[in-house]
């Protein structure tokens, strides 16, 4: 036992929903049905369990989940009017709130018959992201997460969102510290044990710079070109890590089934 062991236990319960949220959304997302439908499956199958989609009603978002399609970097709103299409890539961000904990994590569906441009990107973007939760033990710095997701997809030719980075988490959804997904090793604030935090690196095919679309949420590459993303909520132990939201079918990247 120590002081954080009750905090892990809920952490891995809320985790484990939103886990199994896209687990059981793996099993649903093809070509033909609307981000829409994404959004009613998920917002249902985490009532049913207990909890609480975390972005409905958050800061104004009127949806229980984010479906980022293409070159949507983050963010995206799910609509009745966007329907999967072959070859359309979309990261499904799933945050459940359960016994006040929060559980955030999101996977990229890649509909039909992919390029081998997005596979690269889709490929790089979960590398990337497990390098950096490899490395998690007390004593590294922030700045070595960064570096290990910036060195890694930088070297393959994509670059490394700016604008988004992220959080820790626990009984609030976006709390201190941000966890930049680029950086310089040995630099910023100290790992410790009872740390909980996201780490979901934005990868883009082209260019790093966003912006955001009128409707105020919407985050999209500047030059168009296909971003990529996945995240996990993570805690640090004494000697290393858990992921919290690992998958509990195996479904941790593509091709899923
Ligand atoms: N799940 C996102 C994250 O990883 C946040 C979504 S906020 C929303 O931090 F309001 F857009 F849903
Ligand atoms: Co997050
Ligand atoms: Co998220």
């Amino acid at each position: 036992m120590n002081n954080y062991s009750e905090k892990f236990e809920k952490m891995r319960i809320a985790g484990k929903l939103a886990a199994q949220t896209l687990d059981m959304l793996t099993e649903n997302i093809k070509e033909g049905i609307s981000t829409a439908y994404i959004d009613k499956l998920g917002y249902e199958f985490i009532r049913d369990n207990g909890g609480y989609s975390a972005p409905l009603y958050y800061r104004g978002f009127n949806k229980s989940l984010c479906t980022s399609l293409n070159h949507v970097v983050c963010h995206g709103i799910p609509s009745e009017d966007r329907i999967l299409e072959d070859g359309d890539a979309v990261n499904v961000d799933v945050t459940a709130i359960l016994n006040e904990h929060y559980g955030d994590t999101s996977r990229m569906f890649c509909i039909g018959d992919s390029s081998i441009k997005l596979k690269n990107l889709v490929d790089a973007t979960y590398e990337g992201m497990m390098k950096a939760i490899l490395i998690l033990k007390p004593g590294i710095k922030l700045g070595d997460i960064g570096f290990e997701i910036q060195s890694y997809v930088e070297e393959k030719g994509f670059s490394v969102v700016r604008d988004f980075c992220g959080h820790g988490i626990s009984k609030s959804f976006h709390e201190s510290p941000n966890i930049l997904h680029y950086g310089s090793k040995n630099t910023g604030i100290e790992i410790k044990p009872g740390m909980t935090f996201t780490i979901e690196p934005m990868i883009n095919a082209g260019k790093f710079g966003t912006k955001v679309l009128n409707d105020g949420w919407t985050a999209v590459t500047k030059d168009k070109s296909l971003s990529a993303q996945f995240e996990h909520t993570v805690g640090i132990t004494e000697n290393g890590y858990e992921i919290f939201t690992e998958s509990v079918k195996g479904y941790s990247k593509p091709p899923y089934l």
